[in-house]
């Protein structure tokens, strides 16, 4: 015979003649045996005696590289090659490099997954196998089914391999060889594809061009570079001495920020505030007093905070005495400046949200020691 052996198949019945054919011949042609079936039978892989697919372990190894990769890869940038300090945490936070750790173990297990099987495992780009040029195969693919003996460039006699699928009940068997190999592709070919693929290159680039920096309708994102403004370490006509930055000058202050002139409790002691007690201010200084000081000093400003212990300090129970008799220019001050581990609230409140939270301050004293006269 001048072409070469591919193997020799036999057709069954049914997926159970085809079962029990493939347990019986397992031993005689191991790891020869393939079988052709029109849709997934179970059992088959063992009966063919198949290892398992090696694609969960292909998988596994790749996820592992994933999680190392994020890892290392965030380590360097976040560590080493540009370290900045975000929020006080160490530099090496592996609980931020979880979500990409975790997408990149997906991201790569995922493309082994189905390259793997695809290119891999299922050599999907090669659409021919000798298995097509078959005269069995359009029964393949409808109702029959059939174990091939697979010569595999070793010897196999094609009648005795007949023979035993016969014998194992097969209802016919059919020698296939390997069709004449395919022509190469003419070398002109390839050059007239690889000319027209560079061409379409050249129009996409042309095009992309044209669209952005030639069609006049569409600047891309240019209004801002045109509006007037000034560029840092640019020059500008508005000063003398012609520095785009002029240094503020000496003396100067913001508009509503007056300066603060007192360092301790005691010489605010004297400020008034200047608040009418009204339902409005009231308002304004409890909704201020809610979101900024009961964290620390409780609900009732009784120092029965959410923060006081994981904060590693009691804050003052605002409603004692000592604190009752506090000038409101002294709390305005602790306000300002803070005291201790009370850190200063003066760019979070203005000023009149200072005083409305003194107002509000005063009415939980009060309310925390009411009298019978109190009462209306
Ligand atoms: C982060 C927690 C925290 C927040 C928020 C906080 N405080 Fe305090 N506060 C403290 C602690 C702690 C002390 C006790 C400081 C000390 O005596 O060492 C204190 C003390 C005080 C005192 C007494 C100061 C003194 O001289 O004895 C006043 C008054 C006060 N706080 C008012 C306020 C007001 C008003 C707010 C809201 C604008 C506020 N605190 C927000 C933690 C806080």
């Amino acid at each position: 015979m001048s072409e070469r052996l591919f193997a020799v198949l036999g057709e069954f019945e049914n997926p159970k003649a085809l079962l029990d054919a493939a347990v019986k011949l397992r031993t005689r042609y191991p790891g020869r045996l393939d079988a052709y079936t029109p849709y997934p039978i179970h059992g088959l892989d063992e009966a063919l005696g198949l290892r398992r697919s090696p694609l969960a372990g292909m998988v596994l190894v790749m996820g592992i590289l994933g999680t190392a990769t994020a890892f290392l890869f965030q380590w360097w940038m976040n560590a080493y090659d540009y370290p900045i300090v975000v929020g006080g945490k160490p530099l090496v936070s592996w609980q931020a490099f979880v979500p990409i750790m975790f997408e990149v173990t997906v991201l790569f297990s995922a493309f082994t997954a189905w390259l793997g099987a695809v290119l891999l495992l299922c050599r999907l780009p090669g659409l021919w196998h000798p298995m097509l040029s078959s005269r069995s195969m359009a029964m393949l693919t409808r109702d029959r089914f059939a174990l091939s003996i697979e010569a595999q460039d070793q010897d196999l006699d094609p009648s005795s391999a007949q023979k035993a699928l016969k014998e194992t009940g097969a209802l016919e068997t059919e020698v296939v060889a390997f069709p004449p190999a395919p022509k190469p592709a003419s070398l002109t070919l390839i050059l007239v594809l690889a000319g027209a693929g560079a061409l379409a290159c050249v129009f996409a680039g042309l095009a992309a061009y044209w669209t952005i920096k030639v069609f006049p309708k569409l600047p891309p994102m240019s209004r801002m570079l045109r509006q007037p403004r000034l560029d840092a370490q640019r020059s500008s006509a508005l000063f003398a001495d012609s520095a785009g930055f002029a240094p503020v000058p000496q003396g100067t202050v913001a508009r509503g920020n007056l300066p603060y002139p007192f360092k301790t409790p005691e010489e605010a002691a004297g400020l008034a505030n200047p608040l009418p007690r009204t339902k409005a201010v009231f308002a304004q200084g409890r909704s201020k007093f809610d979101t900024v000081c009961r964290v620390c000093h409780g609900p009732l400003a009784d120092g029965k905070g959410t923060l006081t212990k994981a904060y590693g300090a009691s804050p003052a129970d605002l409603r004692t005495k000592r604190y009752q008799a506090f000038p409101d220019g002294s709390i305005y001050h602790t306000i300002m400046a803070g005291k201790n581990t009370m850190p200063s609230f003066a760019k979070t409140l203005t000023e009149d949200e200072r005083w409305a939270v003194i107002h509000y301050l005063r009415g939980l004293q009060r309310a925390g020691d009411a009298k019978d006269s109190d009462l209306p």
